[in-house]
């Protein structure tokens, strides 16, 4: 069995007071929750609890509320305790579904316990909590997990500064009891797994730097195995976002400059370019449902669907430029084969990305022939390759989303050279994607430099490139990718 472990969100208004970052802390759970259903695939996900900062703040319930609609997009079951920074467990569990006396999935059975608070951030656990351990053995002789916000280990076994007064008294009820594995949060730092008395993990904040959780993998008749994960990049790869989109986005969730570059630096990117759908920029939102951007040029624009929101764009990203902040654009190739932007706006992009969204038998519906698809692409592509862009966004994207096929291979090759020949980079992009490993693979051949881009039009996904860290360390390049990537020059 596979679990997901995390604790501490410490979610509030702001983080004025502590360096929790309370104030994203539904940004990180939603970033998390999204891997969780795409990637990890867990059996069972479990919250540790201090998923709030302030449990009597007046929008405590508000709060609760936003953090279960997030839980609630976890596609594999979930159980949830509240901490000492939570309201108390009768109050909690009117928003939350609530675990007692115990809950099984896949004949593992899971206890929560609640303890009271000692000072020093120690705790207690009273008898009638200690009670429901031989109550959830009773009769079950299958694996038996045990839940507790507040950190609990053998004495001088991990270096936590906290514990329960009555641990050694806990644990040796758990050892009695067989338990399989004992998980605590309420320790932001967080300990390593011990197996004396029983298997013993004390989980770190979510709100931690680097923003850490836990995937533990249960088996029968041997000690779990731990692994730490972070929702953050490892800033030593100076890794750099070069496709985000903004509030200008028509498909934009949340978006918001000041909050990108904030969680920018949270998420550990060490720089980023703001790239904007030009095609938003020029149409007004209804018209752009209408396609009609593929065929279209400023002189045939009609004035009832122009919205002209250039300056709005450049203002609104102007304040934010900086070294490690980019203003670019991504430009829709049209079908006359050259990108839908204005010269004057296509010079003032420090980043151009040049995307396919579209093609000419593609509107036809479902009735498009695959090679001929094919062919209009390399036709298409050919003119954007020679009109001056950086990264060539998502490549073969299209097939994905138009064909719901994979990208023919014989495009690879000539793709990858015209690439090459105007030292354009090929984007990884995860958004609403599945980079071909194929084409990767080429790629770091031939010599064509990549670009992380995220494509993101929700914060949670602002530099979220673990899978294609991956996806790079499957093709070979584990580690620091940097050798493989594109970087502007003027980037330091
Ligand atoms: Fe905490
Ligand atoms: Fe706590
Ligand atoms: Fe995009």
């Amino acid at each position: 069995m596979k679990l997901v472990i995390l604790s501490d969100l410490h979610f509030a208004a702001s983080d004025s007071l502590t360096d929790r970052h309370g104030q994203f802390a539904d940004i990180f759970l939603i970033r998390l929750v999204r891997r969780i259903n795409r990637f990890i695939q867990p059996d069972v996900t479990l919250v540790l609890g201090d998923i709030l900062d302030n449990p009597t703040a007046p929008d405590a319930e508000e709060r609760l509320r936003a953090l279960r609609a997030i839980l609630d997009k976890l596609k594999t079951p979930w159980i949830i305790l509240p901490g000492n920074h939570d309201p108390a467990p009768d109050s909690f569990y009117r928003y939350m579904p609530d675990p007692r006396p115990w809950v099984e999935f896949q004949g593992v059975r899971f206890a929560s316990f609640f303890d009271e608070d000692r000072p020093g951030f120690n705790g207690f656990r009273p008898p009638h909590e200690q009670a429901r351990l031989a109550a959830a053995r009773a009769g079950f002789d299958g694996q038996l997990v045990c839940l507790q916000h507040n950190s609990l280990h053998a004495t001088g076994t991990l270096a936590c500064p906290y514990n329960l007064t009555n641990a050694e008294v806990v644990l040796q009820d758990m050892q009695r009891q067989q338990v399989a594995l004992s998980v605590s949060g309420h320790y932001h730092e967080g300990a390593m797994a011990v197996d004396s008395p029983v298997p013993t993990l004390i989980v770190p904040a979510l709100c931690s730097p680097s923003l850490p959780f836990v995937v533990v993998e249960l088996f029968e008749g041997r000690p779990p195995v731990v692994s730490r994960h972070t929702l953050s990049l490892p800033a030593a790869y100076r890794l750099i976002d070069y496709h985000v989109h903004t509030s200008l986005a028509y498909c934009n969730e949340n978006m918001d400059c000041a909050k990108t570059v904030a969680l920018a630096r949270l998420f550990g990117l060490h720089g980023l370019a703001f790239a904007e759908h030009t095609a938003h920029l020029y149409f007004r939102r209804q018209n752009l449902r209408h396609n009609r951007y593929w065929t279209v040029d400023f002189e045939t624009m009609r004035p009832s669907e122009i919205d002209d929101r250039a300056d709005e764009y450049w203002r609104l990203v102007e304040p934010f430029r900086s070294n490690l902040v980019r203003a670019g654009l991504e430009a829709d190739l049209m079908f006359v084969g050259h990108p839908f932007v204005r010269p004057s706006d296509w010079q003032k992009a420090e980043i151009r990305i040049g995307a396919v969204h579209q093609l000419p038998s593609l509107q036809l519906g479902n009735r498009a022939e695959q090679g001929k698809v094919a062919d209009e692409y390399l036709a298409l592509i050919q003119g954007l390759a020679s009109s001056g862009i950086h990264i060539l966004a998502h490549p073969f994207r299209v097939f994905r989303r138009g064909l719901r096929t994979e990208p023919p291979s014989r495009l690879f090759a000539p793709v990858c050279r015209l690439l090459k020949a105007y030292g354009i980079a090929a984007e990884i992009n995860f958004h609403t994607n599945e980079p071909s490993p194929e084409f990767l693979a080429m790629c770091l051949r031939e010599g064509v430099k990549l670009a992380f881009g995220s494509d993101a039009h929700n914060l949670c996904e602002v530099g979220d490139f673990q899978a294609a860290l991956d996806l790079l360390a499957a093709a070979g390049i584990r580690g620091d990718p940097s050798e493989a990537l594109w970087q502007d020059r003027i980037m330091p």
